[in-house]
């Protein structure tokens, strides 16, 4: 019976579209499991999409929709991109299936009854963005230890989770089964920063907002989105915490799981505690993998440095755009991306290497033997290398896939094919090509190079799988099975293509860079006309219009939210001597507490407007980023309040 393997990605957040670097943990962990069947396993891959929490609640609201629909449409542009990069999944779950919410709640409710959750009340700090409460100690400078982003004082009601119980049998399980975190300085990182210094119990639950699944029990909270979205990879294979278990989860379970560094956390402690307290096995293993990093840094939306998969492919092509971001990224270190390294490693190693290999191989075999050639074993000086090299490529990518190491196995391929370049120099086909003598020899040579693009194609399948199914076919074969890549003279001939394509074209650089920089032009003129067009836009004004415009410094003495909106704040405010009520749009931005204390930039002379029911007396000013997130301004020093501004 076949050994079973079962593998996931993280579940992305639906809170927008996804960029190259989300993509490429969907491409990593897809080629693993096309690697894995291909290696004969039993191979079940699930992927998904993580749709509750506050973050994705206050997108939803500032794209005016309802959560619901919000996530149907994110979710549905994930799957569609992980579609058009070839990600071959088995099931592809969403945290809103009807079947997931309801094993979620039973889950959280078993945990409750046999005393694993708890509810208490929590006060602590905590970061909106990344929907985690820190304790003073665990903040770096004030901020979140996460993202660095301002954290606020919060108390709630709420249920836990009694980690401190668990914390040595993980270590326990740690240290008898090292590989199950890997990089190995991941594990440690776990030990000594978390593990070690003592476990917090964890707060399961939420009730500052709605958008989460429902403790059945206590329907004022919602389930934690961690504990939430961890369990997919229980629920999506058939868990029931009732204990009649689907078949697949019988048969599959534990899993491997592939995730980003940012989260590794909630995957090496958190998660396989929950799974200790239901009494289930742990993972097999969590991969850790680094980061795809732009220009050296975080590729975010609000830094405009974002780069999508789909406008990759548009430009070069599913499977160049899988070999980049695999061939890309180290095992522990983070990898670039940028327009330009895409089209460079694009024509250094797919159009001169293995597309050069190809088209040269296709075209002599054609030239000079009318497109079928066979082994007539007249051997020469660098046969023996070539075929050592052939023989012993798959053995070694097999090696480093054991390992994860994606880039390294990929690196293996490629030395087959840069040998194969060579062993056409070193021969020189169309030499021996003039003398009738050395016909089987050249015979030989081209049935050598032949058998050694068949074999490296059928290594890189997994990989590139498109491509390898079409280089195959131009050699009139399909990729060969993994366990004849060891031996060398499989085929007993081969009839090439007679009008072989061309698998890559070497590309301009500098004529894609032009067009992509049309393309963000194209869209940034779009986005301006979306929204009113930009400051540029307005007409030019003289310094008299500006002195119109009365700014002043305001502190904000209390704050409170605007009953039956979302979005306004109503804020009591003084500027020097009078005081002000102003109602603002910036409730999804921040909390009333958050601002209390603060000094904002005021328009002081901006004619009083009603605002559901309230009396405005003034405007507040604020930064909007491109994604639609709002910051105040306020001053560089601390100055008193009612100061002018000018
Ligand atoms: N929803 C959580 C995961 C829950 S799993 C139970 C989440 N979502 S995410 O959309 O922010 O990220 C999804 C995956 O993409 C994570 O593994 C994350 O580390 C990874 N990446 C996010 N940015 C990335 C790069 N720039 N490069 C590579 N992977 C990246 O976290």
């Amino acid at each position: 019976m076949k050994e079973k393997f079962y593998i996931t990605t993280a579940i992305a957040y639906t809170s927008s579209k996804p960029h190259i670097g989300n993509t490429y943990e969907a491409i990593l962990t897809d080629s693993i499991a096309r690697f894995k069947r291909a290696e004969g396993y039993d191979v079940y891959f699930q992927t998904g999409t993580d749709e509750h929490g506050q973050k994705i609640e206050e997108k939803a609201a500032l794209a005016g929709k309802s959560p619901q629909v919000f996530v149907d449409e994110v979710a549905a542009q994930i799957k569609g991109i992980w579609d058009l990069v070839g990600v071959s999944y088995d099931n592809f779950i969403r945290t809103t299936d009807p079947q997931h919410e309801r094993q979620v709640q039973k889950i959280f409710k078993k945990l409750y009854e046999q005393g694993d959750i708890y509810k208490g009340a929590y006060e602590g700090w905590y970061c909106t963005p990344c929907e985690s409460f820190w304790t003073e100690s665990q903040l770096v400078d004030g901020k979140c230890p996460d993202c660095g982003r301002e954290v606020k004082k919060a108390k709630e009601e709420a249920y836990f989770f009694r980690m401190s119980k668990y914390a040595d049998k993980l270590l326990e399980y740690y240290e008898k089964h090292p590989d199950f975190i890997s990089p190995v300085s991941r594990k440690n990182e776990m030990i000594n920063n978390f593990l070690k210094p003592g476990l917090q119990d964890l707060c399961v639950s939420r009730s500052s907002f709605k958008w989460g699944i429902p403790v059945d029990f206590d329907d004022k909270h919602v389930v934690y989105v961690w504990l939430d979205a961890l369990t997919n990879y229980i629920t999506g294979i058939g868990y029931d915490a009732d204990g009649n278990h689907g078949e697949k989860f019988l048969k599959y379970w534990p899993a491997v799981h592939i995730v980003g560094k940012d989260i590794i956390r909630f995957h090496t402690i958190y998660w396989p505690i929950f799974l200790m307290a239901l009494g289930l096995p742990l993972p097999k293993k969590v991969y850790g993998h680094p980061w795809l990093l732009q220009d050296g840094g975080k590729m975010s939306k609000s830094k405009g440095n974002v780069i999508y998969a789909d406008d990759l492919v548009k430009f070069f092509g599913r499977d160049a755009v899988r070999y980049f971001v695999l061939s890309a990224m180290p095992f522990d270190n983070d990898g670039l991306i940028s327009w330009k390294l895409v089209a460079e490693k694009i024509n250094a190693d797919l159009a001169n290497v293995f597309g050069n290999l190809v088209s040269r191989t296709v075209a002599m075999t054609n030239k000079y033997f009318g497109g079928t050639v066979e082994n007539k074993g007249v051997s020469g000086d660098t046969d023996e290398d070539l075929k050592n090299c052939s023989c012993g490529m798959f053995s070694k990518v097999s090696a480093k896939m054991d390992e994860y190491r994606i880039a390294d196995a990929l690196d293996e391929i490629f030395v087959l094919f840069r040998r194969a370049n060579k062993y056409i120099d070193e021969t020189t086909p169309w030499i021996l090509a003039k003398d009738p003598d050395k016909k089987d020899r050249l015979e030989t040579v081209l049935y050598n190079l032949n058998e050694c693009i068949l074999t490296g194609v059928s290594a890189l399948y997994p990989f590139m799988p498109e491509t390898c199914e079409k280089a195959a076919a131009m050699l009139g074969e399909k990729p060969r099975a993994f366990d004849k890549l060891g031996k060398f003279g499989v085929a007993d001939k081969y009839t090439v293509s007679a009008n072989p394509e061309i698998l890559f074209a070497r590309l301009d650089t500098d004529k894609i860079l032009e067009q992509v920089d049309k393309m963000n032009e194209e869209r940034s003129e779009v986005k301006q006309s979306e929204v009113g067009g930009d400051c540029s836009a307005k007409p030019e004004i003289t310094i008299d219009d500006f002195s119109k415009i009365q700014l002043k410094i305001a502190k904000v003495l209390a704050c409170e939210k605007v009953e039956k909106s979302k979005k306004l704040l109503k804020l009591t405010v003084q500027a020097g001597e009078e005081t002000r009520t102003v109602v603002s749009g910036i409730a999804l931005a921040y909390s009333p507490e958050e601002l209390i204390g603060k000094k904002l930039v005021m328009i002081t002379n901006l004619k009083p407007v009603k605002l559901c029911g309230i009396m405005s007396e003034g405007m507040i000013i604020c930064a909007e980023e491109k994604s639609g997130k709002l910051s105040f301004l306020t001053p560089e020093r601390d100055v008193e309040d009612g100061s002018e501004i000018f």
